[in-house]
C-alpha cells in the first residue's frame, strides 16, 4: 500500500488525519491542495512531504500557472523537515518536472529498502525497539525509515517487540505507527509518552529508531518527545538510532539555527474532539525538538550508517 499516488495528472493522499478509523484518500488536483494536504497533515513525515511536494510543482505545471511563484508556496508550507525544500529546488531544477517527481517517488521506496538492510544489523533477534511518531511507510512513499529498520529485521527472520509512543499531541505513534505494525503482524504495544523512561529503566528497551526531520551539524530535529527519549536512552545506555535519508541532511546550517514549527494551541487543548483544559489556557506546541549528536548512537542512511554531524 502507497502513501500516496499519481494517477490521470492528479495526486492521491492516504488522508492520515483520519487513520486509524478510515482509509480514505484525498485528491490533489492543483497545487494548493497539496499545500492544504500538508499544512493540515493529511500527508505528513519529511519524505512523504518531500515527494508530495514535488509533484505540487508538476501540477502548478500541468496548469500553466506560475512555477517559480508555486514552488515558493508550497516551501511555506511546513518549516522544519529539510526534504520539502530539497524536493522543491530538485523538481525545479529538472527539465521534466514530472518524470523528476516520478523518480523520486520510486527512489524513495528504494532508498528505504536499502537503509532498512543496514539498519536491521543493528537490531538483535529478540530486541524490543521503542521508537517515537511515525517514521514508517506513511511517512514516506513506502515502507518506512525508522519503521522500515524494523520491516527489515523482521524480513531477516529475527523476532521483534515494537513499542510505541503515543506522540502527542496528534498521536502519530498511536494512530499510525501502532496501526501499521498491526497490518504486518508485527507484536506491538503502546505507551504513553512518559512511560518510556520508566521502560528503559526497567530493562525493557534495547534499541530505539527513531526518524528525522532534519540532520545537521549539532544533532537531529524530528518530532517533540524525541529529546526526552533520548536523554533517558543515555542514561539508561539504550543504543539510541535515527533512520534518515541523505535527503533528511542538511549540510548548511547548524541543528539549532533550524526553524522549529510552533503549531495550533487547539492541538495540546484537545484529546480528539475532547477539550482538556480550560477555555482560554496559554500554550506552547513545538512540533520538533532537538536530539544533540552525543546522544546518538549512529545515523542510519541509505549509504550505510554514519556517524551524526
Ligand atoms: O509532524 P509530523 O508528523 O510530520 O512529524 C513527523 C516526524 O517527526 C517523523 O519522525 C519524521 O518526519 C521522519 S519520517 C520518516
Amino acid at each position: 500500500m502507497k502513501t500516496m499516488l499519481w494517477e490521470d495528472n492528479q495526486l492521491l493522499l492516504i488522508d492520515q488525519t483520519k487513520l486509524p478509523d478510515e482509509l480514505t484518500y484525498f485528491t490533489c488536483k492543483t497545487y494548493q491542495d497539496v499545500i492544504q494536504a500538508i499544512k493540515t497533515m493529511v500527508v505528513r513525515g519529511a519524505p512523504a512531504i518531500g515527494v508530495a511536494a514535488a509533484f505540487g510543482v508538476a501540477l502548478a505545471d500541468l496548469a500553466g500557472v506560475d512555477v517559480e511563484k508555486a514552488a515558493a508556496e508550497i516551501k511555506s508550507s511546513r518549516p522544519t523537515a529539510v526534504n520539502l525544500f530539497w524536493a522543491v529546488d530538485r523538481v525545479m531544477a529538472a527539465e521534466d518536472i514530472l518524470k523528476e517527481a516520478l523518480d523520486m517517488y520510486q527512489e524513495d521506496v528504494d532508498t528505504n529498502r536499502t537503509m532498512g538492510k543496514y539498519g536491521a544489523e543493528v537490531i538483535d533477534d529478540g530486541d524490543t525497539v521503542l521508537t517515537h511518531c511515525n517514521a514508517g511507510a506513511l511517512a514516506c512513499v513506502d515502507y518506512g525509515t525508522a519503521l522500515g529498520v524494523i520491516r527489515a529485521a523482521v524480513e531477516a527472520g529475527k523476532k521483534i517487540d515494537v513499542i510505541c509512543d503515543e506522540t502527542r499531541p496528534l498521536g502519530q505513534g498511536a494512530r499510525l505507527s501502532v496501526w501499521e505494525m498491526q497490518q504486518e503482524n508485527i507484536p506491538v504495544r503502546l505507551i504513553v509518552d512518559s512511560a518510556a523512561g520508566y521502560l528503559m529503566q526497567q530493562g525493557e528497551v534495547d534499541k530505539i529508531v527513531i526518524g528525522a526531520d532534519r540532520v545537521a551539524k549539532g544533532g537531529v530535529a524530528n518530532k517533540i518527545g524525541s529529546l526526552m527519549v533520548a536523554l533517558a536512552a543515555k542514561r539508561f545506555r539504550v543504543p539510541f538510532y535515527v533512520a534518515a535519508p541523505i535527503s533528511t541532511f542538511d549540510h548548511e546550517k547548524s541543528i539549532y539555527d533550524v526553524e522549529i514549527e510552533e503549531r495550533g494551541a487547539e492541538e495540546v487543548l484537545h484529546y480528539g474532539n475532547c477539550r482538556i483544559a480550560p477555555e482560554k489556557t496559554e500554550v506552547r506546541n513545538p512540533a520538533f525538538d532537538i536530539v544533540p549528536s552525543d546522544l546518538i548512537a549512529g545515523i542510519i542512511t541509505e549509504e550505510g550508517i554514519i556517524d551524526p554531524l
